[in-house]
C-alpha cells in the first residue's frame, strides 16, 4: 500500500501585492504511513492550513513535491481529491439543512453509491454520536456537535486519507473524543492541530 502522505521540500510563498512576499511554508519534509495518525503542530500562522491546502490540492505549491494516497498533488489532482476527506478549520455546514441532509448532499457530490448510502450514513452518524439528531437542523447544534458532524461528513465517502484542520481539543469533548471518532477508529492517517 502506498504511504498516506509524502512531502519533500514543500514551499509556499504568497505574493501580497505590495512588493512583499509571505513565506508561509519554508521547505518541509514529512512521511505518513497508511494507518498512522499524524499530528501537525505549530503556533498561529505557522503554515499548518497552508500545508493542508497544498496537500488537498486547494492551493499550488511554490516549490517541492507531495504525494497523497500515492498521487501527486500537482499532476494528479483529481485522483488526490477522490481519495481524501477534509475537515476545514472553519465550519462549512449548511445550517438550514438537517445533519442528514448535509451528509446526503456531500454523498451526491462524491458519488457515494445509493445502495450503500443508508448504511454508511448510519455508520458515520453513530460513530460521532449524532444518529438520534440526524433530523435536526444544524443551526440547533452546539459547536462540538457541528465539529463532529463535519468529521462524519469527511469520512462519509470512505477516503483513504482524512485531513483535520482543527483543534481536536476545542469543542470536542467526551464521549465523542473518547470513542476515537476523530481519528484512530476511522483509519485517518493525518490530522493538523492548531495551537
Ligand atoms: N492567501 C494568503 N495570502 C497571503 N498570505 C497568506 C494567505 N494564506 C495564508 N497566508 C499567510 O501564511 C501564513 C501561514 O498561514 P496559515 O493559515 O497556514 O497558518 P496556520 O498555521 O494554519 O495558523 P492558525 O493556527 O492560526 O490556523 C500566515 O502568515 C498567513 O498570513
Ligand atoms: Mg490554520
Amino acid at each position: 500500500m502506498s504511504p498516506a502522505v509524502t512531502v519533500r521540500g514543500l514551499v509556499k510563498r504568497f505574493d501580497t501585492g505590495r512588493a512583499e512576499t509571505v513565506e508561509a511554508v519554508r521547505g518541509i519534509d514529512l512521511d505518513v504511513s497508511a494507518g498512522e495518525v499524524f499530528g501537525f503542530l505549530g503556533p498561529n500562522g505557522a503554515g499548518k492550513s497552508t500545508t493542508i491546502n497544498m496537500l488537498c490540492t486547494l492551493t499550488a505549491p511554490t516549490a517541492g513535491a507531495a504525494k497523497v494516497a500515492g498521487y501527486d498533488v500537482q499532476a494528479e489532482r483529481d485522483d488526490v481529491r477522490r481519495n481524501i476527506g477534509l475537515v476545514f478549520q472553519e465550519t462549512t455546514l449548511d445550517g438550514y439543512l438537517s445533519a442528514e441532509q448535509n451528509l446526503r448532499f456531500h454523498a451526491e457530490l462524491y458519488g457515494v453509491p445509493r445502495a450503500t448510502l443508508s448504511d454508511r450514513l448510519r455508520q458515520v452518524l453513530e460513530m460521532v454520536g449524532l444518529w438520534e439528531r440526524r433530523k435536526s437542523k444544524v443551526t440547533t447544534f452546539s459547536g462540538g456537535m457541528k465539529r463532529r458532524l463535519e468529521i462524519a461528513r469527511g469520512l462519509l465517502h470512505s477516503p483513504r486519507v482524512l485531513f483535520l484542520d482543527s483543534r481536536p481539543s476545542a469543542s470536542i469533548h467526551r464521549p465523542a473524543a473518547r470513542s476515537g471518532a476523530t481519528s484512530a477508529s476511522c483509519g485517518a492517517p493525518m490530522t493538523s492541530r492548531s495551537s
